[in-house]
């Protein structure tokens, strides 16, 4: 056997199919091209049409398959109209991955309502949702791959962690309930942890040279992540490779998390 053939039989993602939420920037857009690269038909779900536009036109002219659909996954209709419009593109996903989030950043006393339910909506509910409604067929079919990205958040307080810290720690118990349910049937289900990567989801920190420099000093790498940094993680969980590798947190982030 090749090498070639070898790695192919452990991570080649050809024949199947992937929904990317979030995946028209940062972390997101950095795996649904991985996924896509690596062989997947990928079909990536977020609201703006010219960054979903963009991001489709580049997988394309790399000779992948890519598509996307623009839905609001703040609402639960939103989420049910865009999973079942993904759906139709290249049929039922064998992959998920769930990386749309937002980070509203109001300190604990100040969060409120509506910030609540915002962050629960988009970060937790939307990745429970599309799960209830593509795990089961999965699970039927035999393989599944669930991705989730969280953050370290999940795992610790972290400037102002607020109502998001506590959306992503609701999403690792939900790979872990998911990955209870569904793994004995072939679907795996595991999150990707980040640390602090340099995307539009924290310009405003960035902004900060000083902050920047002081969080890339707390990982052992010396660097913060970049979206790329992902690419390698995403491919093992959706591939074959990972079939024993459920209910994990995998931890992407420079060894910060352990410094
Ligand atoms: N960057 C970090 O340091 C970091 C650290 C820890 C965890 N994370 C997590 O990593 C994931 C990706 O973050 P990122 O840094 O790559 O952020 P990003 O570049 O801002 O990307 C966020 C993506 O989510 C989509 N999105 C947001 N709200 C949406 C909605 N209501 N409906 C549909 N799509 C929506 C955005 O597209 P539209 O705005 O066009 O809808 C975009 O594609 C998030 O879950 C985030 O919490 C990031």
């Amino acid at each position: 056997m090749t090498s070639h053939a070898y790695l192919a039989q452990l991570f080649s993602l050809d024949g199947r199919t992937a929904l990317v939420t979030g995946g028209s920037s940062g972390i997101g857009r950095a795996i649904a091209g991985a996924l896509a690269r690596a062989g997947a038909s990928v079909v990536i779900v977020a609201r703006r049409e010219a960054e979903l536009a963009s991001t489709v036109d580049e997988l394309l002219a790399d000779g992948c398959r890519a598509a996307w659909v623009s839905g609001d996954l703040s609402t639960r209709d939103g989420v049910r109209s865009a999973g079942e419009r993904a759906a139709e593109v290249y049929g039922e996903p064998d992959i998920l991955v769930n990386s749309a989030g937002v980070n509203l950043r109001p300190p604990m006393g100040e969060v409120g309502e509506e910030v609540w339910d915002a962050t629960m909506a988009v970060n937790l509910e939307a990745p429970f949702l599309l799960g209830e409604r593509f795990g089961p067929g999965m699970a039927e079919r035999g393989f599944g791959r669930i991705i989730h990205v969280t953050s370290q958040q999940a795992h610790r307080a972290f400037v102002q962690s607020g109502a998001y810290g506590v959306s992503k720690g609701g999403l690792e118990s939900l790979a872990r309930s998911q990955a209870e349910a569904w793994s004995s049937s072939g679907v795996t289900c595991n999150t990707l942890v980040p640390g602090f990567v340099l995307t539009p989801l924290n310009a405003r920190l960035q902004s900060d040279p000083e902050t920047v420099a002081g969080l890339a000093a707390r990982t052992m790498v010396g660097r913060n992540g970049l979206a790329d940094d992902f690419a390698g993680a995403a491919v093992f969980l959706a591939s074959a490779a990972s079939g024993y590798v459920t209910g994990h947190s995998l931890f992407v982030d420079g060894g910060l998390s352990v410094h």
